[in-house]
């Protein structure tokens, strides 16, 4: 696999590939926020041992974060030819240098509006998106009702100290375990984890 630029550590993408084992018999995976592949890759290194597809939803314009003068801007995904930020050239050398096609998806295109022409029940969701607090509510009310029964719900960057990051995540953490659907599996690192009821 190419060293794929991204924001998960090695214990959660490695967290991620288990609790893909867990529920894959469920059926395929899908993320919001795909970036340069890292945790699509990893879902991937399970989907193609399980025969399992892994759907990868991003806009690829990057997050508020990611834009020019902001924190976690990367000069080197910046399209100057488009002036905007455009993590697709970059994530499809990685696809074609993982040679994990087969098994990954792209949809390119916002969370909402790709959420409203998906049908399949899904057996894990990975909310990795946009980390405001309008786009990570939306992009829970929008994909929340796809995950099966006994399926997976994970969302990245959940702190529930606010002095280690950002609240958006741990707010839709916390509507999630405070709802009737889900079971609530814990933290591990910063991935919040529940189960569909
Ligand atoms: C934190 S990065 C994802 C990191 C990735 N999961 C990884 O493992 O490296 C967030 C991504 O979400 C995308 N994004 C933000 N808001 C979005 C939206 N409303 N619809 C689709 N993608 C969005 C951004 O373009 C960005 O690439």
């Amino acid at each position: 696999m190419p060293d794929v630029k991204g924001f998960l550590s090695d214990k959660e993408a490695e967290k991620l590939q288990e609790l893909f084992l867990n529920v894959y018999h469920l059926g395929n995976i899908l993320e919001i926020g795909t970036y340069c592949g890292k945790s699509a890759f990893n879902f991937a290194k399970v989907a193609e041992r399980k025969n399992r597809i892994v759907y990868t939803v991003d806009h690829h314009t990057g997050s508020e974060e990611h834009q020019l003068g902001e924190e976690y801007h990367d000069e080197k995904l910046f399209d100057e030819r488009l002036n905007k930020f455009n993590t697709l050239p970059e994530f499809l050398n990685n696809l074609i240098f993982s040679k994990m096609g087969k098994c990954i998806v792209p949809i390119i295109a916002k969370s909402e509006k790709a959420s409203k022409i998906f049908e399949e029940k899904i057996a894990l969701l990975f909310i990795d998106g946009g980390h405001s607090l309008e786009t990570a509510i939306n992009d829970y009310e929008c994909w929340k009702n796809k995950i099966c029964s006994g399926g997976l719900l994970v969302i990245h960057d959940v702190f529930p100290n606010p002095q280690d990051g950002g609240r958006p995540p741990f707010e839709i953490y916390s509507l999630a375990k405070e709802s009737k659907e889900f079971k609530d599996h814990g933290i591990y690192e910063t991935l919040g984890m529940l189960e569909k009821i």
